[in-house]
């Protein structure tokens, strides 16, 4: 089994992905889509950016690796009567089922950060996306202080070490790392720019809910969860991930969340 594919299909996505609307909308609604764009949303899950991208008048494809989180986005633009909209599984190392310059934008809101080889990820990105295109990446910040990387830091200071030559996720935060990438996918240095941004989690929730629902549905916080209780240090884990989520929370009510997370915004002009 691919662990890739393994992780991600691991829990349930969609649970997390409920928080992320609004701010999927206002991001969606940065990227300047025009009616019938063709767009691409790489790692899309359920649709946070895709849903909105069609309902803009795109024409939409979400390619993702986990088939329950594909089910899901399929399911969603049917509710939405966004016959424009398509789901399809796929990897973002290797996009066999799609063609050459086949978008205007493609786009990957944390997503394809998660993929491993990213130098083939950027060649991909690259190659499906027409010459006069945009590319458009939100990853998250290694070592940043705002929420994600730091889940992510702390979920990993519980789980076994990576395998050998394992690329870490984040590294697509790093703009010497993204700028390699995509000048070795054959783009020009100067055709590539930065951003740091934000994205606002929302949930009717209290922070420790939210906490309950990465522990249960995130398949991150999950393989942590699942190590540190072998080591007896879930609870540990459990307090960690309830201070982290209590000290970022910027909701007057504490029976609520709202979260803002910094993201580094990658542009590529193709
Ligand atoms: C943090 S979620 C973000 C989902 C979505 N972009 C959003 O903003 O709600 C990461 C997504 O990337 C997908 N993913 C991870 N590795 C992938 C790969 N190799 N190819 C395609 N999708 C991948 C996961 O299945 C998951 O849906």
């Amino acid at each position: 089994m691919n662990p890739n594919k393994a992780l991600w299909e691991k829990g349930d996505f969609t649970r997390i992905a409920a928080t992320m609307r609004e701010s999927g909308e206002a991001l969606v609604d940065t990227f300047g889509i025009a009616k019938n764009h063709k767009v691409l949303d790489l790692g899309c899950g359920d649709g946070t950016t895709a849903i909105p991208a069609a309902k803009r008048g795109a024409d939409v494809l979400g390619v993702d690796i986990a088939s329950n989180l594909v089910t899901a986005g399929n399911r969603r633009a049917k509710e939405h009567a966004l016959s424009n909209c398509k789901f399809q599984e796929g990897d973002a190392s290797d996009m066999q089922d799609v063609e050459d310059d086949a978008f205007d934008l493609s786009v990957s809101i944390f997503g394809a950060m998660f993929a491993p080889r990213p130098f083939d990820v950027a060649k991909e990105m690259v190659r499906v996306t027409r010459p006069g295109g945009r590319i458009i990446m939100g990853n998250w910040i290694p070592n940043d202080p705002t929420l994600v990387a730091q889940i992510l830091k702390i979920s990993s200071a519980y789980t076994p070490p990576p395998p050998e030559g394992f690329v870490s996720p984040m590294t697509w935060g790093v703009e010497g790392s993204v700028t390699e990438r995509f000048v070795a996918a054959g783009v020009p240095e100067n055709q590539i720019t930065f951003k740091r941004d934000t994205f606002t989690f929302h949930s009717p929730d209290s922070p420790e809910e939210l906490v309950g629902l990465f522990r249960n549905y995130y398949g991150p916080t999950m393989n942590a969860f699942e190590a540190a209780e072998k080591n007896g240090r879930a609870e540990e884990l459990q307090e960690e991930l309830e201070d982290l989520f209590k000290t970022q929370n910027r909701n007057q009510r504490r029976d609520m969340t709202t979260i803002p997370a910094t993201f580094l915004r990658v542009t590529v002009a193709v």
